[in-house]
């Protein structure tokens, strides 16, 4: 898709990856409604743009009803004023890096509403006031692909994530709408503690800055490549562990020693 004058909605846009996908498409033309819970956050990402006057944010919980009817009110008002919009890019969501027997219920079903139930609806609900030609963008993880201890929950979400878009891209065919999936790997944002940001750099885990993985949101939307996984280890490792799960289990296992050690710290 051109993106050029195009209206996109990105949710999580005043987090560090929202905000680099913020930023690049802006120098595409791109028309931007930024949506988180914090305002002044917002406010400093659009005053980071090269046009803030272009560019408008809503504040909004979006694992509330409230929050999901405010975006759906605000997408209405754009079909209404003959401003569709044209790309909602998915990208809110949260972490806990923890065993699960160690989570309270409240956290994991918060991580599951915002990393899953969340885009979910808003994805239906942009079937009735989306643009066609339109596309849904949904950012998943690595952790979608690879079960990895000390983020159960997370990855059960991405994974249901992965699926959920590969289900309704399919469901959609010949629809005007396209539903496609990003897996980035670590990224340096502030989802990742400082401890997780150590455990990364302790196991050798490649993290990229958050603008690698909005130049690839950039260059699926123009493609409209289905999905994609980020950095080449990772990308085997989710296909090996289609494959050969025991493979990928005897390597984590190796890491165990190093994923408990962090773990304990993080409960402390
Ligand atoms: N960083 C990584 O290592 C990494 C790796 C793979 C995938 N990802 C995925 O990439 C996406 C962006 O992550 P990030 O690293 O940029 O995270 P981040 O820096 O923590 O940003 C999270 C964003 O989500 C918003 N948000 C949180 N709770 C919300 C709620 N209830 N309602 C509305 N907005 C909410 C935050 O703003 P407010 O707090 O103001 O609401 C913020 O804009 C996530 O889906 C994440 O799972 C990240």
């Amino acid at each position: 898709m051109e993106l050029k004058n195009k209206y996109v909605l990105i949710t999580g846009a005043s987090g560090g990856i929202g905000k680099a996908i913020a930023q690049e498409l802006s120098k595409q033309g791109a028309k931007l409604i930024l949506v988180a819970r914090h305002e002044e956050r917002l406010k400093e990402v659009i005053d980071s743009l090269p046009n803030p006057s272009e560019h408008q944010y809503l504040c909004a919980d979006l694992t509330t009803r409230e929050g999901l009817t405010l975006l759906r009110n605000k997408a209405r008002d754009h079909l209404q004023q003959n401003k569709k919009i044209s790309v909602v890019i998915n990208g809110a969501g949260t972490n806990q890096f923890r065993f699960l027997a160690q989570r309270d219920a409240d956290s994991l079903q918060h991580e599951i509403n915002l990393n899953l139930t969340t885009p979910i609806l808003i994805t239906q609900s942009a079937l009735a006031w989306l643009d066609r030609p339109g596309i849904i963008l949904n950012i998943g993880s690595t952790f979608g692909s690879i079960g990895y201890p000390g983020y159960t929950s997370y990855c059960a979400a991405k994974a249901g994530l992965h699926r959920f878009s590969e289900a309704l891209d399919r469901e959609m065919d010949g629809a005007g709408i396209r539903v496609l999936y990003l897996a980035p790997r670590a990224t340096n944002t502030e989802l990742n503690s400082d401890l997780v940001t150590q455990m990364n750099k302790t196991l050798g885990n490649h993290c990229d800055k958050p603008q690698v993985v909005a130049k690839h949101v950039i260059k699926m939307l123009k493609k409209e490549t289905p999905a994609k996984w980020i950095g080449w280890p990772e990308k085997l490792f989710a296909r090996i562990n289609q494959l050969l799960p025991n493979l990928v289990t005897s390597s984590i296992r190796k890491q165990q020693e190093t994923i408990h050690k962090f773990v304990k710290q993080a409960e402390e």
